[in-house]
């Protein structure tokens, strides 16, 4: 297929290009670059050996997205473009709604136009909020805590419309839960703006010694050993999850909402245990006060994700570590 990937030079979106590769589908990306490298998409195509058609575009420029649905016979597209930080959606929450929301209808608008309805979004676990059970299924109760999380479910929202009002449309709406790892050949892997605010760009940081320690927000959760425990999922899963979903909606129509976690829970200290056993280093850390809006445990039941598109996991806690050291390893500045 012809593919669109939007915020394909992005961490996620640069692993999901070289996988589509792969599996032979011709690549188109858009990104505005205001969070990514040029590098990740030239990378890419040193990987691959095979060429991308790169725009440098805001998905907020309708006439720019329209030259391009007419110089290509676009497919599908795949959607990654848009803001993730949370703490900064709070204090910014109009750039969110408008890269998060408004960018996901102007981009269903043209493709609306050239007749091209299939479509990989890329939704998060925030939307749950905070989910009263684990492991969250994904008919789960939607209860989102921030204008970043809110701008997913309303972009969700807006795209089960736009399925309703024309089931010749076909969407897979993709939660990730927490992407991390980087591609094994260490050339493209997560390139945090300024200071991570994830835990595993923080932990590589800490281990290279760019930074002093790790301060793990609350150790008094209700957890086997009191540190939040998340679903990490390696970020190579992730992309593998997005060629499966397209191939279900080549030959179907239909929308779908699917989980995208290992299943498995690991905490805090579970992740610095296994950082320092793939870098061999030491990763000093204190205990802080809980951060605001954190959760005490998010994982999925990976079973729908299993049924509906065929995928499952196939990376573990040790591996996400081992490939994000190697990147941080191999790229101590990131792309730059
Ligand atoms: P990223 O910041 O590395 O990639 C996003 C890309 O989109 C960047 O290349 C950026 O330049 C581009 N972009 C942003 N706004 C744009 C716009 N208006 N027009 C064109 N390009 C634009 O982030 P990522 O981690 O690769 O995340 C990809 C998607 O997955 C995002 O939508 C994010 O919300 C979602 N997601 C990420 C995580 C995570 O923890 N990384 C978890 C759940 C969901
Ligand atoms: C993981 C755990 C922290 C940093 C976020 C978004 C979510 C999704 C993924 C986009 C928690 C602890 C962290 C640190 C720490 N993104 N931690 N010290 O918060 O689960 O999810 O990223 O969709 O929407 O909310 O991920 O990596 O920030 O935190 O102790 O310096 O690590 O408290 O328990 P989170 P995270």
């Amino acid at each position: 297929m012809i593919v669109l990937v939007t915020g394909g030079a992005g961490y996620i979106g640069s692993h999901t290009c070289l996988a589509l590769l792969k599996e032979g589908h011709k690549l188109i990306v858009v990104d505005n670059l205001c969070s990514s490298s040029m590098d990740s998409i030239k990378r890419v195509e040193k990987i691959s050996k095979k060429s991308i058609y790169f725009y440098k575009v805001d998905i907020n420029n309708k006439n720019e997205l329209n030259n391009i649905f007419k110089k290509h016979t676009i497919d599908a597209v795949i959607h990654f473009a848009g803001l993730k930080i949370l703490s900064k959606s709070i204090q910014n929450p109009i750039d969110y709604y408008k890269a998060n929301v408004a960018g996901s209808i102007i981009l269903a608008e043209v493709m609306n136009k050239f007749n091209c309805k299939k479509l990989v979004f890329s939704s998060s676990a925030s939307v749950y909020g905070d989910s009263l059970k684990v492991p969250i299924c994904e008919d789960f109760p939607l209860k989102p805590q921030n204008p970043y999380a809110r701008s997913k479910l309303v972009s969700e929202n807006f795209f089960q419309d736009v399925f309703n009002s024309d089931p010749s449309w076909s969407i897979a709406l993709l939660r990730y839960f927490n992407p991390v790892g980087a591609h094994k050949s260490g050339l493209i892997g997560e390139d945090s703006v300024g200071i991570p605010t994830n835990l595993m760009p923080y932990i590589s940081q800490v281990a290279f010694g760019l930074r002093q320690n790790l301060s793990i927000f609350g150790n008094d959760y209700d957890t086997h050993d009191g540190t939040g425990v998340r679903d990490y999922i390696h970020v190579e899963d992730i992309a593998r999850a997005h060629v499966n979903s397209l191939r279900v909606l080549e030959t179907t129509s239909q929308l779908l909402k699917i989980n995208l976690g290992t299943g498995k829970g690991y905490s805090v200290l579970d992740v610095v245990k296994a950082f320092e056993k793939a870098s061999g280093r030491q990763i000093p850390y204190k205990f802080l006060k809980r951060r605001y809006g954190d959760v005490d445990k998010c994982f999925t039941n990976p079973e729908l994700a299993s049924q509906k598109i065929k995928w499952e996991a196939k990376y573990g806690i040790d591996e996400m570590c081992e490939d994000a050291w190697r990147w941080q390893l191999m790229n101590p500045s990131g792309y730059n």
